[in-house]
This record gives structure tokens, sequence and C-alpha cells, in this order.
């Protein structure tokens, strides 16, 4: 979206956004109307949602419903936004990981497992606000570029909400998440090229199409926003506290950096003691730029071509690269990349020790906290959430060469007794 439309904003209801007051830039500070923007008309620099907060109690969150719309007056949509249909994601299962901590050495390991939303990622929660803030721009069309599990949300909540769906994807992408977003019978393009490609051709249209909303191009500021209710959740199920640490995957980068936004809005509401606080970035070694420039000490992300069996974090040119390094940096943390054999490594130990089946992402993030543990960069004394962002239903091929039946018999009780199982 040029400057240009920013100087003639769309019309829309009062509390539209909720206490959302204009978009700020993350660069420059400058502030913009709240409308399809994305990027600041005086540096080019990405904006992002501002608010006039008014006072928000734990009690008003806790007789809310269970899902994101508990935190409705931190997020840019109307006070009624339970009342038009979306997929309702969110509170997830906070899981106490005492078998996965014992394996790594590590006293109060939690597991926050956002495969337990509709579509199985997290996703659902970052997409249920793009598409209010669509639906409350009038936009006719929702759409997005995506590496899978946005595809899966974008089509689903499209359906749900009666909106027409446009999904752009690589063409090499994982076959379950392919069906699985043409099932919800929206439109889905395959694209001949990497993500990066397909974000390139998402954002010319973008440009051309005014009632296309793109989760992640047009409406971005309130699509990111989504990712703060991650923070919420794991601070409201803690008991209204903040972790010492938490390690979460990168690919735009969008997640992390939102995740410390969340946090800060806590702090800075009362909602939880203000306390230091470290969040670590993950990335498969096969599309690892934010870990390269956070190694070398650089401010700037060098892009990459992807090569890696983590096709959701395949992203070779991040857009929020740099803030990650920001967010790592300021709060004592660090980003780190593990190979493709430690990512198979990754899912396989947080199933045998949690029994949670996490798609390659959460395998990055499993491999990651590892790593981190045994080079010292992470407190093992400290407590700490890993998450887990998606369904290991939909990539099966980064283990079908490793799991398989114990033992194939004949179903005769001599030939059970050969399996040595007793
Ligand atoms: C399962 C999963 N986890 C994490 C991410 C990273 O999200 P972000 O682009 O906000 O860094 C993605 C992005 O597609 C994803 O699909
Ligand atoms: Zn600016």
């Amino acid at each position: 979206m040029s400057a240009q439309a920013i100087d003639s904003p769309t019309t829309h209801r009062a509390g539209a956004f909720g206490n959302a007051t204009g978009l700020v830039c993350r660069e420059c500070g400058s502030q913009s109307p709240l409308g399809p923007f994305y990027a600041c008309p005086e540096c080019f620099g990405p904006l992002e949602v501002g608010y006039d907060f008014p006072a928000v109690t734990r009690e008003q969150i806790e007789s809310g419903p269970k899902n994101i719309w508990r935190y409705q007056p931190l997020l840019p949509v109307p006070a009624d936004i339970v009342s038009s249909p979306n997929t309702e994601p969110g509170m997830t299962r906070l899981l106490r990981a005492a078998n996965l901590g014992r394996e790594l050495g590590i006293e109060r390991l939690w597991v926050k497992d956002d495969s337990g939303n509709p579509t199985h990622s997290f996703k659902d929660r970052v997409v249920a606000i793009a598409l209010s803030a669509a639906r409350e721009l009038g936009m006719k069309v929702f759409a997005c570029p995506s590496t899978g599990n946005l595809a899966n949300a974008v089509a689903a909540a499209g359906a749900r909400a009666g909106m027409r769906t446009v999904v752009f994807i690589p063409h090499d992408l994982e076959r379950p998440k392919v069906l699985t977003t043409a099932v919800y019978g929206g439109a889905l393009i395959a694209v001949k090229g990497n993500y990066d490609d397909v974000n390139r051709l998402a954002s010319e249209i973008a440009g051309e199409e005014e009632d296309w909303a793109f989760a992640n191009v047009n409406v971005r500021p309130y699509y990111a926003e989504g990712s703060k209710t991650l923070a919420f959740e794991i601070a409201e199920q803690l008991g209204w506290r903040i972790p010492d640490q938490i390690v979460i995957p990168v690919a735009s980068g969008s997640q992390l950096t939102k995740v410390d936004k969340g946090l800060q809005e806590l702090i800075k509401l009362g909602l939880v003691e203000g306390k230091p606080y470290r969040i670590f970035g993950a990335q498969a070694a096969g599309c690892s730029p934010v870990s390269a420039a956070y190694k070398e000490g650089l401010d700037v992300v060098r892009p990459v071509r992807p090569d890696t069996i983590a096709k959701s974090l395949a992203i070779g040119n991040p857009a929020d690269g740099p803030y990650v390094l920001d967010v790592a940096r300021r709060t004592g943390g660090a980003v780190e990349d593990v190979t493709d054999e430690e990512i198979r490594d990754g899912i396989q130990l947080l199933a045998r020790t949690e029994g949670v089946f996490a798609e390659t992402a959460g395998g990055v993030t499993i491999a990651t906290l590892a790593k981190l543990i045994s080079s010292g960069q992470l407190d093992p004394t400290q407590e700490t959430v890993v998450l887990n962002t998606g369904d290991g239903l939909k990539t099966l091929d980064a283990v079908a060469d490793r799991v398989g039946p114990t033992a194939t018999i004949e179903p005769h009780f001599s030939e059970f007794l050969k399996t040595g199982l007793v």
C-alpha cells in the first residue's frame, strides 16, 4: 500500500479496532490512521498498532470466553468480536514438561502446545485478528502468502466467516498442508518459487487490489498483534506470572517480537509484576539468517535461500529479523539454529517424553532448547517455556524414515512371544 493511500484513510465504524488508536512506525514513531496500511509514509518502516488502554483487571479477563477474545481490550478488535463467526482460537494447553526437563537437565520446564488450535498451529491466533480487521475495513477477499500453516488458518477462518479466500503457497509444500488448505474450498494457488517469491507476488497483488486483505501483508499490523495472546496465556496460566526464559521459533520473526510486546503490555497494565525475562529465537540451520546475524553481531539480516525440512520456518528474507535481534539482545537471550537431523531428534524427543507430536517447527524449538542448555546460553535453573507452534500430523515425512511398527507378526501367540516384549 502506498503512502498516498494513507492520505485518504478508509472509514470504519466507531470501536472497530477496540482500544487501538492508530498505527505507529517502529522506526521513526510517526503516526498513521487505522486502515489497511503496513508501511510508514515517512520512512517506509513497518507499522504497528498503538493503543490507549483502559484499566483492565485479571478478574475481567478470567471471566471472559475460553479463547483469545478474553483479551479483547488488549487487541485491535471490537468489543462485540465474539458475535462474529471466527475459529475461536487460543487457551491451548500449558504443559508441565517434567519428563523432557529431566532428560535435558532443566528443572522447571513448560511446553505451550499450540497444536491444539482449530487448524493445529498458532496461526489461528493471528488470522483471527486479521480477519476482524479485513471485515471492519470492508474488504471483500481474505488472502495470504503462506509457508503452510497460515494457509490452513486463512482458508478455515474465511470459510467460517463466509468470506472469499485466495491462498498462495510455494508449489513444493508438504502434501498434508496442501490438502488441509484445499479442503476448505477457497482458491489455492501453488506458485513455482520459494516462499520469498510467493510473498513478493502477494505484495504486488495487494498493491493493485484495494479490497483484498492479505493477512500478513496489508493487514499485517493487526495480524501480528494476535501473537501477543501467547504471552498473555502463558502469564495467566502460570498464575499471572512471567517465566524467566522463553524459546520461540523464528520465520518472519513476527511471533517472537509480539510475545515480547505482549509481556511488556502486561507489565505496563499491572496485570503481572515486572521482572527481567530472556527471549530466545530458534531457526533451522538450512534457513538461519537471523541466527547468523546474531552470531556475527550484526544489526541487519542478510537474506538466504532456504533449504530445510522445516518448511514452515523457511523464510529467507524475514521482515521482522532485525527486531528479533533487538529483542534477543535487549532481554539477554540469543538466537540459535539446529540441523535437520537435530530437528527430527527434537520431534522424537518431545513425542517420547511428553506425548506431544510437534511439526518440524516444534522440532526446531525443542532441539534449539537442548542446544542452548548444552552450550550454557540458557540457564537450566530458571523457569522456562518452550513453544510448540504446530502439529506433527502435517509434517509426517520428517519422521517417516525413523519410526514404524516394532514388529509385524502373524496373529498367533507364539509369534507374539518372538517379539521379545515379554
Ligand atoms: C508452525 C509455525 N511456527 C512458527 C512460525 C513462525 O512465525 P513468524 O513468521 O511469526 O516468525 C510459523 C510461520 O509460518 C509456523 O508456521
Ligand atoms: Zn517511519
